[in-house]
Protein backbone atom coordinates (compact mmCIF):
# COMPACT_ATOMS: atom_id res chain seq x y z
CA UNK A 1 0.00 0.00 0.00
CA UNK A 2 1.05 3.48 -0.64
CA UNK A 3 -0.64 6.28 0.22
CA UNK A 4 0.21 10.37 -1.44
CA UNK A 5 -0.56 13.50 -0.69
CA UNK A 6 -0.75 16.52 -3.61
CA UNK A 7 -1.55 20.11 -2.89
CA UNK A 8 -3.81 22.66 -5.15
CA UNK A 9 -2.27 25.24 -6.88
CA UNK A 10 -3.77 29.05 -7.45
CA UNK A 11 -2.03 30.65 -10.20
CA UNK A 12 -1.34 34.46 -9.11
CA UNK A 13 -0.59 35.53 -12.45
CA UNK A 14 -0.29 35.07 -15.87
CA UNK A 15 -2.78 32.25 -16.64
CA UNK A 16 -3.86 31.61 -20.74
CA UNK A 17 -1.13 33.69 -21.47
CA UNK A 18 1.07 30.76 -20.35
CA UNK A 19 0.22 28.72 -22.65
CA UNK A 20 1.09 31.17 -25.53
CA UNK A 21 5.01 31.08 -24.12
CA UNK A 22 4.36 33.82 -21.58
CA UNK A 23 5.46 33.84 -17.93
CA UNK A 24 2.89 32.98 -14.96
CA UNK A 25 3.32 32.66 -11.55
CA UNK A 26 2.03 30.24 -9.33
CA UNK A 27 1.48 28.51 -5.72
CA UNK A 28 0.73 25.13 -3.96
CA UNK A 29 -1.67 25.74 -1.60
CA UNK A 30 -2.78 23.69 1.25
CA UNK A 31 -5.98 21.75 -0.12
CA UNK A 32 -5.05 18.56 -0.15
CA UNK A 33 -5.58 15.40 -2.03
CA UNK A 34 -4.73 12.21 -0.52
CA UNK A 35 -4.92 9.10 -2.86
CA UNK A 36 -4.06 4.87 -1.80
CA UNK A 37 -3.08 2.42 -3.98
CA UNK A 38 -3.14 -1.07 -3.40
CA UNK A 39 -2.62 -4.06 -4.81
CA UNK A 40 -5.85 -5.73 -5.40
CA UNK A 41 -7.51 -8.98 -6.79
CA UNK A 42 -9.71 -6.58 -9.26
CA UNK A 43 -9.29 -2.70 -10.61
CA UNK A 44 -11.36 -0.07 -7.81
CA UNK A 45 -11.87 3.33 -7.41
CA UNK A 46 -13.61 4.44 -4.22
CA UNK A 47 -14.90 0.71 -3.36
CA UNK A 48 -16.45 0.82 -6.98
CA UNK A 49 -15.60 -0.83 -10.26
CA UNK A 50 -12.86 1.46 -11.99
CA UNK A 51 -13.75 2.92 -15.17
CA UNK A 52 -10.96 4.38 -17.40
CA UNK A 53 -12.88 6.25 -19.81
CA UNK A 54 -14.61 8.07 -16.82
CA UNK A 55 -11.20 8.78 -15.44
CA UNK A 56 -8.97 10.02 -18.33
CA UNK A 57 -6.50 11.44 -16.04
CA UNK A 58 -5.94 8.45 -13.61
CA UNK A 59 -6.36 6.38 -16.47
CA UNK A 60 -3.74 7.90 -18.99
CA UNK A 61 -0.98 8.03 -15.54
CA UNK A 62 -1.50 4.19 -14.88
CA UNK A 63 -0.73 3.41 -18.43
CA UNK A 64 2.35 5.53 -18.20
CA UNK A 65 3.67 4.39 -14.63
CA UNK A 66 1.90 1.05 -14.20
CA UNK A 67 2.72 -2.65 -15.29
CA UNK A 68 1.65 -4.54 -12.61
CA UNK A 69 -1.63 -5.92 -11.88
CA UNK A 70 -4.88 -5.03 -10.45
CA UNK A 71 -5.31 -2.08 -7.95
CA UNK A 72 -7.57 -0.83 -5.56
CA UNK A 73 -7.63 2.65 -4.82
CA UNK A 74 -9.35 5.44 -2.94
CA UNK A 75 -9.50 9.19 -3.19
CA UNK A 76 -10.17 11.94 -0.33
CA UNK A 77 -10.00 15.29 -1.78
CA UNK A 78 -10.26 18.52 -0.27
CA UNK A 79 -10.06 20.63 -3.52
CA UNK A 80 -13.27 21.21 -5.21
CA UNK A 81 -13.41 19.37 -9.28
CA UNK A 82 -13.25 21.75 -12.01
CA UNK A 83 -13.05 24.81 -9.76
CA UNK A 84 -9.59 26.32 -11.55
CA UNK A 85 -7.43 24.58 -8.14
CA UNK A 86 -5.38 22.26 -10.20
CA UNK A 87 -7.33 19.26 -9.04
CA UNK A 88 -6.85 17.48 -12.50
CA UNK A 89 -2.95 17.99 -11.92
CA UNK A 90 -3.26 16.73 -8.03
CA UNK A 91 -5.20 13.64 -9.35
CA UNK A 92 -2.69 13.25 -11.94
CA UNK A 93 0.38 13.69 -9.97
CA UNK A 94 -0.60 11.51 -6.94
CA UNK A 95 -1.79 8.24 -9.70
CA UNK A 96 1.86 9.04 -10.92
CA UNK A 97 4.07 8.97 -7.55
CA UNK A 98 2.00 6.70 -6.09
CA UNK A 99 2.44 3.94 -9.12
CA UNK A 100 6.21 4.69 -9.23
CA UNK A 101 6.53 4.21 -5.29
CA UNK A 102 4.61 0.85 -5.77
CA UNK A 103 6.54 -0.06 -8.73
CA UNK A 104 9.65 0.34 -6.50
CA UNK A 105 11.01 2.80 -8.91
CA UNK A 106 13.07 6.26 -7.45
CA UNK A 107 11.22 9.48 -8.82
CA UNK A 108 11.98 13.48 -8.26
CA UNK A 109 9.47 16.22 -8.50
CA UNK A 110 11.18 16.86 -11.49
CA UNK A 111 10.56 13.35 -12.86
CA UNK A 112 6.69 13.77 -11.72
CA UNK A 113 6.53 16.96 -13.15
CA UNK A 114 7.68 15.77 -16.82
CA UNK A 115 5.47 12.86 -16.69
CA UNK A 116 2.31 14.57 -15.30
CA UNK A 117 2.58 16.91 -18.04
CA UNK A 118 2.73 14.21 -20.43
CA UNK A 119 -0.20 13.63 -18.97
CA UNK A 120 -2.10 16.44 -18.97
CA UNK A 121 -1.47 17.05 -22.39
CA UNK A 122 -2.86 13.72 -23.66
CA UNK A 123 -5.78 13.94 -21.65
CA UNK A 124 -6.48 17.95 -22.31
CA UNK A 125 -4.74 19.00 -25.48
CA UNK A 126 -2.94 22.49 -25.25
CA UNK A 127 -1.65 23.62 -21.75
CA UNK A 128 1.18 24.88 -19.91
CA UNK A 129 2.97 22.61 -17.31
CA UNK A 130 2.02 25.34 -14.60
CA UNK A 131 -0.44 23.07 -12.67
CA UNK A 132 1.83 19.96 -12.68
CA UNK A 133 4.85 21.49 -11.96
CA UNK A 134 3.49 23.90 -9.31
CA UNK A 135 1.50 20.08 -7.30
CA UNK A 136 4.53 18.17 -8.46
CA UNK A 137 7.37 20.66 -6.68
CA UNK A 138 4.93 22.92 -4.06
CA UNK A 139 5.57 27.07 -3.20
CA UNK A 140 5.62 29.51 -5.08
CA UNK A 141 6.84 28.36 -9.21
CA UNK A 142 7.41 30.88 -12.27
CA UNK A 143 7.04 29.69 -15.64
CA UNK A 144 9.08 31.55 -18.47
CA UNK A 145 9.67 31.06 -22.13
CA UNK A 146 13.32 29.35 -21.78
CA UNK A 147 16.09 31.60 -22.66
CA UNK A 148 14.43 34.37 -21.87
CA UNK A 149 16.04 37.68 -19.76
CA UNK A 150 15.86 37.79 -16.40
CA UNK A 151 16.47 40.68 -13.34
CA UNK A 152 18.92 40.74 -10.66
CA UNK A 153 16.35 40.79 -8.36
CA UNK A 154 14.42 37.38 -9.90
CA UNK A 155 17.37 35.76 -10.46
CA UNK A 156 18.47 36.00 -6.47
CA UNK A 157 15.11 34.86 -5.47
CA UNK A 158 14.65 31.75 -8.18
CA UNK A 159 16.17 28.24 -8.31
CA UNK A 160 16.10 27.17 -11.56
CA UNK A 161 14.15 23.16 -11.69
CA UNK A 162 13.84 21.66 -14.94
CA UNK A 163 12.48 22.69 -18.56
CA UNK A 164 9.77 21.29 -20.69
CA UNK A 165 8.79 21.95 -24.32
CA UNK A 166 6.12 21.08 -26.52
CA UNK A 167 6.39 21.58 -30.40
CA UNK A 168 7.93 24.99 -30.93
CA UNK A 169 6.85 26.43 -26.94
CA UNK A 170 10.17 25.29 -23.84
CA UNK A 171 9.10 26.91 -20.49
CA UNK A 172 11.91 26.98 -18.15
CA UNK A 173 10.25 26.10 -14.76
CA UNK A 174 11.94 27.61 -11.46
CA UNK A 175 10.84 27.71 -7.85
CA UNK A 176 11.13 31.14 -6.48
CA UNK A 177 10.81 32.51 -3.18
CA UNK A 178 7.48 33.18 -1.67
CA UNK A 179 7.05 35.25 1.54
CA UNK A 180 3.96 34.19 3.49
CA UNK A 181 0.90 35.43 2.17
CA UNK A 182 -2.90 36.01 3.31
CA UNK A 183 -4.42 34.40 0.66
CA UNK A 184 -8.45 33.40 -0.03
CA UNK A 185 -10.10 31.45 -2.62
CA UNK A 186 -13.36 31.89 -3.59
CA UNK A 187 -15.10 29.01 -5.18
CA UNK A 188 -18.35 29.71 -7.46
CA UNK A 189 -19.72 26.29 -7.38
CA UNK A 190 -19.74 26.86 -10.96
CA UNK A 191 -17.57 24.13 -13.29
CA UNK A 192 -15.10 25.26 -16.26
CA UNK A 193 -14.02 23.19 -18.35
CA UNK A 194 -10.05 24.07 -19.73
CA UNK A 195 -10.24 22.36 -22.75
CA UNK A 196 -13.20 24.62 -23.70
CA UNK A 197 -11.82 27.98 -22.29
CA UNK A 198 -7.71 27.42 -23.90
CA UNK A 199 -9.58 26.60 -27.21
CA UNK A 200 -11.46 29.74 -27.30
CA UNK A 201 -9.41 32.01 -26.45
CA UNK A 202 -7.37 30.40 -29.43
CA UNK A 203 -10.15 31.54 -31.60
CA UNK A 204 -9.85 34.94 -29.85
CA UNK A 205 -5.97 35.45 -30.39
CA UNK A 206 -6.35 34.68 -33.81
CA UNK A 207 -9.08 37.12 -34.98
CA UNK A 208 -8.38 39.59 -32.65
CA UNK A 209 -5.69 42.21 -32.29
CA UNK A 210 -6.83 43.57 -28.70
CA UNK A 211 -6.95 39.47 -27.24
CA UNK A 212 -3.20 39.11 -28.57
CA UNK A 213 -2.16 42.68 -27.36
CA UNK A 214 -3.99 41.20 -23.27
CA UNK A 215 -1.96 38.52 -23.58
CA UNK A 216 1.52 40.50 -24.52
CA UNK A 217 -0.14 42.73 -21.44
CA UNK A 218 -0.64 39.88 -19.22
CA UNK A 219 3.30 38.24 -19.95
CA UNK A 220 4.24 41.57 -18.82
CA UNK A 221 2.17 42.30 -15.64
CA UNK A 222 3.21 39.32 -14.41
CA UNK A 223 7.30 39.80 -14.49
CA UNK A 224 6.28 43.21 -13.16
CA UNK A 225 3.92 41.68 -10.67
CA UNK A 226 6.82 38.73 -9.56
CA UNK A 227 9.17 41.43 -9.20
CA UNK A 228 6.90 43.25 -6.36
CA UNK A 229 6.20 39.93 -4.71
CA UNK A 230 9.80 40.06 -4.01
CA UNK A 231 10.46 43.58 -3.11
CA UNK A 232 7.18 42.32 -0.68
CA UNK A 233 5.46 45.29 -2.26
CA UNK A 234 2.11 43.24 -1.98
CA UNK A 235 -0.15 46.33 -2.60
CA UNK A 236 1.41 46.60 -6.00
CA UNK A 237 1.23 42.78 -7.09
CA UNK A 238 -2.58 43.40 -5.55
CA UNK A 239 -3.09 46.50 -8.27
CA UNK A 240 -1.95 44.10 -10.87
CA UNK A 241 -3.56 40.91 -10.09
CA UNK A 242 -7.05 43.27 -10.63
CA UNK A 243 -5.62 44.54 -13.66
CA UNK A 244 -4.68 40.87 -14.87
CA UNK A 245 -8.61 40.26 -13.81
CA UNK A 246 -9.82 42.71 -16.50
CA UNK A 247 -7.27 41.64 -19.37
CA UNK A 248 -8.22 38.39 -18.94
CA UNK A 249 -12.27 38.87 -18.68
CA UNK A 250 -11.72 41.15 -21.85
CA UNK A 251 -10.32 37.52 -23.47
CA UNK A 252 -14.22 36.14 -22.71
CA UNK A 253 -12.90 33.96 -19.60
CA UNK A 254 -14.76 35.33 -16.49
CA UNK A 255 -18.25 34.55 -15.65
CA UNK A 256 -20.94 36.08 -13.83
CA UNK A 257 -20.47 34.42 -11.02
CA UNK A 258 -16.74 35.26 -10.67
CA UNK A 259 -17.53 38.74 -11.52
CA UNK A 260 -19.98 38.89 -8.35
CA UNK A 261 -16.99 37.35 -6.35
CA UNK A 262 -14.05 39.69 -7.69
CA UNK A 263 -16.20 42.86 -7.00
CA UNK A 264 -17.51 41.51 -3.64
CA UNK A 265 -13.92 40.50 -2.26
CA UNK A 266 -12.12 43.78 -4.12
CA UNK A 267 -12.85 46.43 -2.05
CA UNK A 268 -11.93 44.24 1.07
CA UNK A 269 -9.12 42.93 -0.43
CA UNK A 270 -5.45 44.24 -1.98
CA UNK A 271 -6.25 42.56 -5.11
CA UNK A 272 -8.77 39.85 -6.43
CA UNK A 273 -8.99 37.81 -9.98
CA UNK A 274 -10.12 34.56 -11.10
CA UNK A 275 -7.55 32.51 -10.94
CA UNK A 276 -7.42 29.23 -13.23
CA UNK A 277 -9.01 28.69 -16.67
CA UNK A 278 -12.04 30.81 -15.59
CA UNK A 279 -15.68 30.38 -17.22
CA UNK A 280 -16.78 29.24 -13.48
CA UNK A 281 -14.29 28.21 -10.89
CA UNK A 282 -12.70 30.37 -8.45
CA UNK A 283 -10.97 33.61 -7.58
CA UNK A 284 -8.03 34.12 -5.92
CA UNK A 285 -7.82 37.34 -3.18
CA UNK A 286 -4.75 38.55 -2.05
CA UNK A 287 -5.45 40.25 1.49
CA UNK A 288 -4.26 41.79 4.63
CA UNK A 289 -7.66 40.92 6.44
CA UNK A 290 -8.63 37.19 5.92
CA UNK A 291 -11.41 37.26 7.71
CA UNK A 292 -13.42 40.20 6.30
CA UNK A 293 -11.95 38.54 2.51
CA UNK A 294 -13.79 35.28 3.60
CA UNK A 295 -17.07 36.99 4.51
CA UNK A 296 -17.48 39.10 1.30
CA UNK A 297 -16.93 36.12 -0.48
CA UNK A 298 -19.56 34.11 1.37
CA UNK A 299 -21.88 37.37 1.25
CA UNK A 300 -21.50 37.65 -3.02
CA UNK A 301 -22.11 33.72 -3.06
CA UNK A 302 -19.22 32.09 -3.19
CA UNK A 303 -17.47 29.58 -1.05
CA UNK A 304 -14.95 30.41 0.98
CA UNK A 305 -11.19 28.94 1.45
CA UNK A 306 -8.39 31.00 3.86
CA UNK A 307 -5.17 28.90 2.13
CA UNK A 308 -1.87 28.90 3.24
CA UNK A 309 1.25 28.38 1.05
CA UNK A 310 2.11 24.41 0.51
CA UNK A 311 5.97 23.83 0.46
CA UNK A 312 6.55 20.06 0.04
CA UNK A 313 4.62 19.46 -2.78
CA UNK A 314 3.34 15.47 -3.81
CA UNK A 315 4.97 13.29 -1.61
CA UNK A 316 4.21 9.97 -0.24
CA UNK A 317 2.88 10.18 3.38
CA UNK A 318 2.40 6.99 3.91
CA UNK A 319 3.49 3.23 3.02
CA UNK A 320 3.33 -0.60 4.00
CA UNK A 321 4.19 -3.78 2.44
C1 LIG B 1 -5.18 26.32 -16.11
O1 LIG B 1 -5.01 26.17 -14.70
C2 LIG B 1 -4.35 27.44 -16.62
C3 LIG B 1 -4.38 27.70 -18.12
O2 LIG B 1 -3.38 28.71 -18.36
C4 LIG B 1 -4.09 26.45 -18.94
C5 LIG B 1 -2.68 25.95 -18.78
O3 LIG B 1 -1.77 26.71 -18.41
O4 LIG B 1 -2.47 24.75 -19.06
C6 LIG B 1 -5.72 28.28 -18.56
Amino acid sequence: MVEIEAPAKAILLGEHAVVYGKPALAVAIDLPLRMRLLPAEGWRLDQEEFQPRRRGYIAAALERAWQGGPLAMTIRSSIPPASGLGSSAAVTCATLAGAMTLAARTWDSRALASSAFDVEWAVQGAASPTDTSTIAHGGGILLRPAGSESSPLIDGHRSPLWELSRGARAWEVSAIEVPRLSLVVGNTGVKGRTTDLVAAVRARTEQDAAARAAIERIGALTMEGTEALLRGDLATLGQLMAEDHALLRSLGVSHPALEALVSGAAPVSLGAKLTGAGGGGSIIALTDDVERTAHAIVKAGGMPYVVEVDRQGTRVVGEAP
